[in-house]
């Protein structure tokens, strides 16, 4: 392997991404979705194989369950957004989508009832798009496959500060969320426009103090990178939302791709430089620090805090635990953590072992609302594609999670995957220890400077050699890979 990444190559990555836009940074792990393929053997297949792996080592899971809907905005999809999302059409079509939920949910009792629930993440889309009944109508239905809920755990609801009025966070603290999670992107109420979204400051603020109000943790999502967007105004954006009370920040680097609205050639003029944009990222880390904020990954800021109860308020179990998604315990493995999606288009990630014939998978429901249906219809799992993981693919996938922590822990990795760290990537680490972007510790890689502005295009790199064979390779099937865990079912 590091023989594959010389000097030369390391350079001329860098050298050709260096000044173009950096982009995963919302989208991220190994490998990125666009590399995975239609699966041609039945899920159930996997999840029985999954099951025995399970019997080994019992998983801690993370759940994710997604919304497909959104408000229509002009331009669509908020003008920025790279998510999957269908056009909220009224009421009905969310109460016929939770009648498919919940045949979902069913589906996968056979396979997930005796997972540990380590945290519990409603997504979208707009989930705070339901009406108050529907989040204990949903909460209900977690209950029902996992044989209840623990009281303590995480459990997180995102949404629009537009449409958090009372009677729904009344309703979302009822059901049993203990933390909001609330996409603004800008507080200026010129700036937003360009979203086509009808939101204003004050109602962000309004939903911040009701969250206050319902002891709800909460979380606002602020991007920089805006068009027209100044340092000026990404300062009084942070520190409006500080004075707010706000527990923790997501604070993104606008991704711009696809036919999004901010990828046309007039609103790409509007964008400030990338030179501006690591500004702003050091900018608004200085800020952050000195306000008492804590950076725990390259864009999420938590208030740092006293009690235990602030300090629960302003971590964010659901993202961080596929941060480091193994178990060590006295230098030993002890289990992989799991995420488990349930909804249009959520993601199945199942690091079932660290072996080298070990197998481990990535799946995504239909990402097509009316193809999320006919399949359940079908009696089919409502899966569209995925990714087979070999035993390098989990090395990348363990090695990407923890960049987003802007440190690797190369004695972890040591243990995990019996190799060396420093050797299997000695170039790599070479050419940005001269570039001042890392420095290498007894402990880890701590990635320091514009290093850490550039993690996105480092993960790139640390990747770039594998997804050019994965370009290469045929369709990946299941039949393709030896089994080397009998299925249980
Ligand atoms: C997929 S949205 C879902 C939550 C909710 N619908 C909302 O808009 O806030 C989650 C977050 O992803 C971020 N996001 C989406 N598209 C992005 C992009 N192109 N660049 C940066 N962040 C983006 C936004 O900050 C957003 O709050
Ligand atoms: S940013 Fe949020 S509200 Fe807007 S389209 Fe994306 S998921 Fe929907």
């Amino acid at each position: 392997m590091s023989n594959e990444f010389s000097k030369s190559y390391v350079q001329t990555f860098i050298a050709r991404e260096e000044f173009r836009r950096q982009s995963n940074k919302v989208l991220h792990g190994h490998p990125s979705p666009g590399h995975w393929k239609p699966l041609d053997e039945p899920v159930e297949y996997l999840l029985d194989e999954r099951s025995g792996y399970a019997m080994r080592s019992e998983f801690d899971v993370n759940l994710y369950v997604g919304t497909p809907f959104c408000i229509k905005t002009k331009p669509a999809r908020c003008g920025f957004c790279l998510f999957p999302s269908e056009d909220y059409e009224g009421n009905s079509g969310v109460e016929d989508y939770i009648a498919y939920l919940q045949k979902e949910f069913e589906m996968y009792k056979p396979f997930y009832g005796s997972d540990h629930l380590a945290s519990i993440y409603f997504g979208g889309g707009t989930p705070n798009l339901y009406h108050p009944e529907h989040y204990g109508q949903i909460m209900e239905f977690v209950d029902q496959l996992y044989g209840g809920v623990p009281a303590d755990i995480e459990k997180t609801l995102e949404g629009i500060p537009q449409l958090f009025n009372e009677a729904k966070l009344r309703a979302i603290s009822e059901a049993g969320f203990n933390r909001v999670s609330m996409g603004v992107q800008q507080l200026n109420d010129d700036l937003i426009k360009y979203s086509g979204r009808r939101q204003t400051r004050k109602q962000v603020f309004d939903a911040v103090d009701l969250c206050h109000k319902y002891n709800l943790a909460n979380s606002m999502d602020l991007i920089y990178g805006w068009p027209e967007q100044t340092v000026e105004n990404m300062l009084t954006d942070l520190k409006d939302a500080i004075s707010a009370g706000v527990n923790h920040l997501t604070h993104y680097e606008l991704n711009v791709a696809g036919r999004s609205d901010f990828a046309t050639p007039k609103k790409r003029a509007l964008l400030p430089t990338i030179e501006t944009n690591i500004e702003m990222y050091q900018i608004a880390g200085d800020f952050l620090r000195s306000q008492g904020f804590e950076q725990v990954t390259v864009y999420d800021w938590s208030r740092k805090a006293d009690t235990a109860e602030d300090i629960r308020k302003g971590s964010y179990d659901y993202e961080h635990s596929m941060h480091d998604f193994v178990e060590q315990e006295d230098g030993k493995v002890q289990r992989t953590k799991q995420v488990c999606g349930i909804g249009y288009a959520a993601v199945n990630f199942h690091p079932n072992g660290l072996d080298a014939d070990d197998r481990s998978w990535i799946y995504m429901n239909q990402t097509s609302l009316k193809n999320y249906c006919q399949d359940l219809d079908d009696g089919k799992f409502p899966v569209g594609r995925g990714f087979m993981y070999n035993h390098q693919d989990v090395k990348l996938a363990w090695i990407f999670q923890s960049m987003q922590t802007m440190a690797i822990n190369h004695v972890n990795y040591e243990q995990i995957f019996q190799e060396s760290l420093i050797s299997a990537y000695e170039e790599v680490w070479n050419e940005l220890a001269n570039r001042k972007w890392i420095v290498i510790s007894d402990v880890d890689i701590q990635f320091i400077g514009n290093g850490q502005y550039y993690i996105p295009m480092l993960q790139s790199l640390i990747a770039s050699i594998r997804l050019e064979e994965i370009r290469n390779a045929k369709k990946l099937t299941v039949k393709d890979i030896p089994v080397v865990v009998e299925a249980t079912a």
